[in-house]
């Protein structure tokens, strides 16, 4: 299981302090989210940002590019440090060309499906990510609430992968707290990006430690809570 704590959610006026927080909390990822006030309406930090954070950390180094170009990035956030790139499903014919523009960079290939758009159209690229992202939110913000709507896309992902053979790790991101987080663990994510929850904790590495084990040993409460929300149950 991989903890990603998103650094959206971090105080942006002590940034190194809070990748120093991240790096000493047990975290194998920092989860970077960039936002280009266009494919969502907000905007976040850039490849400099990253660049200037990369020395401090041995953090592998997730990011997720939720722009409509991300063509003309790929190569920045490459040289500044990324250890994967993440693209959006959305953007329909360039999606091809920019997992081969990751791979050919050296990084790790990472695909992203919004929570709108059917799991169906991951399915032609599986044989080619290392990493499948489904959002739990709709991107462009921290702190919304999860939709637990999302936890079939988790299990049709998981099973495709299990049918065949493939070895892509599997991600949420938005709304991941130390329920939500179970409910996806059952459902079959291995990877868990939370902003909110996590920076929200006066210590991070409990946090961490306290989302880890939650996740590698689902309680019966949060099957209870899956059963729910899938409508099997009460
Ligand atoms: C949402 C971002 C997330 C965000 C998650 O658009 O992609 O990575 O930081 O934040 P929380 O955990 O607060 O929902
Ligand atoms: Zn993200």
């Amino acid at each position: 299981m991989i903890i990603a704590p998103s650094l959206l959610a971090a105080n942006f006026g002590r940034l190194g302090g809070e990748v120093a927080r991240v790096n000493a909390s047990g975290a194998e990822w920092l989860h970077l989210d960039i936002m280009d006030g266009h494919f969502v309406p907000y905007i976040s930090f850039g490849p400099v940002v990253v660049k200037t954070l990369r020395p401090l950390s041995r953090l592998f180094f997730d990011v997720h590019l939720m722009c409509s170009k991300p063509a003309i990035l790929l190569e920045p956030f490459a040289q500044a440090g990324a250890s994967q790139l993440n693209i959006h499903v959305e953007l329909g014919d360039a999606v091809t060309p920019l997992l081969w523009r990751i791979k050919s960079l050296g990084k790790r290939v990472g695909l992203v499906v919004n929570p709108p758009t059917s799991v169906a159209l991951v399915e032609p690229f599986l044989a080619q990510i290392d990493h499948l992202l489904i959002m739990t939110v709709n991107p462009g913000f921290g702190g919304q609430s999860f939709i637990y709507e999302m936890l079939p896309k988790i299990q049709q992902a998981a099973a495709w992968r299990r049918e065949r053979n493939l070895s892509y790790s599997i991600a949420v991101d938005g709304g991941v707290d130390f329920k939500t987080a179970v409910e996806c663990a059952h459902a079959g994510a291995d990877t868990f990006i939370s902003g909110t929850t996590l920076f929200g904790q006066r210590n991070l590495g409990a946090a961490v430690r306290k989302l880890r084990k939650l996740v590698e040993a689902p309680s019966l409460e949060g099957r209870g809570c899956h059963k729910r929300a899938a409508g099997e149950g009460s």
